[in-house]
């Protein structure tokens, strides 16, 4: 079977676009990757497209060879790097990083494809306002190797889920899911390829969604 990501059917839900939800006043999010900043890309174009009512501040990313870093400086947007290697604990990287977050005047975070484990320290400085994505329809396969697991268990469904960020890895409150198939000649490469046209669908709204949820109960 050779069909493009784009022609393949998904389900979104909670269906709703950003510009659906845009907010009144712009949101001020710091981006946190590791990587290729895909993601980060998705969010900076729907910003850009006017479907996210968003600036990004900045992005934080801790590999220095992380490609993300050079999609922020294609859009203008301040890149520190905040290596991991550099902090003698979690604790510590994560104070660096609020410390980063307050000095760009940063409101929401997104955890675009950030592969560190958070700690107290960054929760409890951003409460209900950690935004993470993450390869799988959670709850299942948590962790770095979700699209690996869901070949190997044989699923015929999977996808991507954004979620509020709490202690435990990969949990907390749902925002927005979206399901893709698995196909039979899938690879782990071909699955996540589908899996991420519906990350850079799902990202966009389901930050539009967090904002507005939270505007409604203040
Ligand atoms: C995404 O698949 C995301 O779900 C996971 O890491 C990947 C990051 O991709 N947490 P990119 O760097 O945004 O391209």
């Amino acid at each position: 079977m050779n069909l493009s990501p784009d022609f393949i059917p998904s389900l979104v839900s909670p269906n709703v676009s950003a510009d659906a939800l845009s907010t009144q006043s712009p949101i001020k999010l710091g981006i946190l990757a590791s990587g290729g900043g895909s993601n980060f890309e998705a969010v900076a174009q729907a910003i850009k497209d006017g479907q996210l009512s968003a600036q990004i501040q900045v992005l934080i990313y801790n590999n220095p060879d992380a490609y993300a870093a050079v999609r922020a400086a294609k859009w203008g947007i301040p890149a520190i790097l905040l290596n991991h290697r550099d902090y003698k604990s979690r604790e510590e990287l994560d104070r660096q990083i609020v410390q980063t977050l307050r000095e760009y005047d940063v409101g929401w975070v997104v955890m675009a494809g950030w592969m560190r484990l958070v700690t107290s320290v960054f929760i409890d400085a951003f409460p209900d306002k950690i935004i993470n994505i993450h390869p799988s329809l959670l709850p299942s396969f948590k962790g770095s190797r979700a699209v690996e697991q869901a070949l190997a268990s044989e699923v015929k469904i999977t996808g991507c889920t954004v979620h509020i960020v709490c202690l435990e890895m990969d949990s907390g409150p749902i925002l927005m899911q979206a399901a893709v198939p698995v196909l039979l000649d899938d690879t782990p490469e071909t699955l996540h390829a589908r899996i991420q046209v519906q990350e850079h669908r799902i990202l966009p709204a389901a930050i539009a969604l967090a904002a507005q949820l939270h505007k409604a109960t203040l």
